[in-house]
């Protein structure tokens, strides 16, 4: 009863909805783990392009139970519109489960993120603004509401209506806005209707599952370096996007994982605020985010571009205890005459071991690039090992070597069918 992990390796976006699409094909449940709507997870089928960030990147697929774990926290206006707008485009969600143990985003939540986010100033992080932060908040202050508790519809109106009255406080105190409670309680009233049929005990049915042979894979959002204890602190979302958040976030303890995937792009962005090392503040970069489209799913922003950092990716396969790599939008550089590939962190003029351990730290660090020089063909439609041109080979190995773990996959367009499986 083998589980797959799927995780992001830099600072999100890179391509996990394509990796988890692909792999969806052989599995009978994907979960998502943890976060919630902040994640934009993209797959591309022939013309059609869905844009998820709740439903699991499975859900194409009639034969997945899409499952919704109890790590995530779930927003319910969005999901209902997610919901809605794939069943538009004949994409049913009656498969969907969602656990009775995921924690509820509110509006007041919402509210926070604005506040918080605008009293930071200079030192914003640069969230989604979607109440992600003040949603874990309250799940770790013990005073969050879980999806399971609009069953008893009466109870859980009454907390809503507590917990809104105790925000409202807060709220006020910090000059935000007024919450209309009744409006509130009235939206939530209609939404517990419409949650009722997806919410199951998920533990149970992930496990049921595994006993009999089913394949799990568990579908990470963000990313490692966005983790909230192993990332670039504050700089991060609030969740644990690394391999143990899967256990944590599903209930599947670490033994029954044998896999573990880890996406990374063949260059890096980042959205919002934070350190970033091999940031490309030049036309190289503005070129990765135009031929990449660089632009959020969830807000529109344009991302930070930078160099492929192979000190991070090694980092992430001893966070992670990665099994393999999936490196995405090598077909991105295709125009590029060079590509610089960050090999080692050097501090005052001598090359550093590990991975600073605090953002000071990781400011202070002098990128050491090797340049492989650019292949400077199209590698759409490239399926083949033996059909990639000798630099994009050395690119692939160069990340093996230095992190010692095998390229499993490698995605050369947007398209479900645009990767190449290696041996
Ligand atoms: P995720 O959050 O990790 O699932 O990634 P996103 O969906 O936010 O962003 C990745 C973007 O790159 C999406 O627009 C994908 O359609 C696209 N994409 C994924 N893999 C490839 C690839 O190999 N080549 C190209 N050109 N685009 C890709
Ligand atoms: P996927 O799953 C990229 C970033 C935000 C911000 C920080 C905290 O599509 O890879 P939050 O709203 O979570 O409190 O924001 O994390 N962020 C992401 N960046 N991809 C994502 O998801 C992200 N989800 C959050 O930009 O810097
Ligand atoms: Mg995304």
């Amino acid at each position: 009863m083998p589980v797959t992990v799927v995780v992001g390796s830099q600072w999100g976006d890179e391509g996990k909805a394509k990796v988890i699409d692909h792999l969806a094909a052989a599995h009978s449940h994907v979960v998502r783990f943890q976060g919630g709507h902040n994640a934009g997870h993209t797959v591309v089928v022939g013309d059609q392009k869905y844009a998820l960030q709740l439903i699991p990147s499975g859900v194409l697929y009639e034969h997945v139970t899409p499952v919704i774990a109890n790590g995530v926290v779930v927003d319910l206006p969005t999901l209902f519109d997610e919901i809605d707008r794939l069943e538009a485009r004949g994409v049913s969600c009656s498969r969907l489960k969602i656990s009775s143990q995921a924690q509820l985003i509110f509006p007041w939540h919402q509210a926070a993120d604005a506040i918080a986010e605008a009293g930071r100033g200079e030192n914003k992080i640069g969230t989604t603004l979607k109440g992600i932060g003040p949603a874990y908040a309250d799940k770790a202050r013990r005073v969050g509401i879980r999806a399971g508790e609009t069953l008893d519809k009466a109870k859980f109106l009454a907390k809503v209506k507590a917990r809104a009255a105790e925000e409202q406080v807060v709220l006020t105190a910090l000059g935000g806005d007024v919450l209309d409670v009744d409006a509130i309680v009235n939206q939530f009233d209609a939404y517990a209707d419409r949650l009722r049929p997806y919410i199951v005990d998920t533990v149970g049915l992930l496990h049921d599952a595994l006993e009999s042979n089913c394949e799990v894979l568990l579908e990470g959002a963000q990313a490692t370096f966005l983790d909230i204890d192993h990332g670039t602190y504050p700089f991060v979302t609030s969740s644990n996007p690394t391999a143990g958040g899967a256990s944590t976030g599903t209930g599947i303890g670490p033994r029954l994982i044998n896999r573990v995937v880890g996406i990374a792009k063949a260059y890096c962005t980042r959205v919002g605020s934070g350190p970033f090392p091999t940031e490309a503040l030049d036309n190289y970069g503005d070129a990765m985010v135009e031929i990449g489209r660089e632009f959020g799913t969830v807000t529109g922003r344009r991302r930070r571009p930078g160099w492929l950092d192979l000190v991070m990716l090694r980092h992430a396969v001893r966070l992670n205890s990665l099994t393999e790599w999936a490196i995405t939008k090598l077909d991105v550089l295709d125009t590029f005459d060079v590509i610089k590939v960050c090999v080692a962190y050097k501090v005052n003029g001598k090359e550093i071991s590990g991975y600073p351990d605090t953002i000071d730290a990781l400011a202070e660090v002098e990128p050491v690039y090797v340049e492989i020089p650019g292949w400077k063909r199209s590698l759409a439609g490239v399926t083949r090992e033996s059909d990639l041109p000798p630099s994009a080979i050395a690119l692939i190995k160069l990340i093996e070597e230095h992190t010692n773990i095998p390229v499993t996959l490698v995605g050369t367009g947007a398209g479900r069918d645009d990767l190449l499986v290696r041996e």
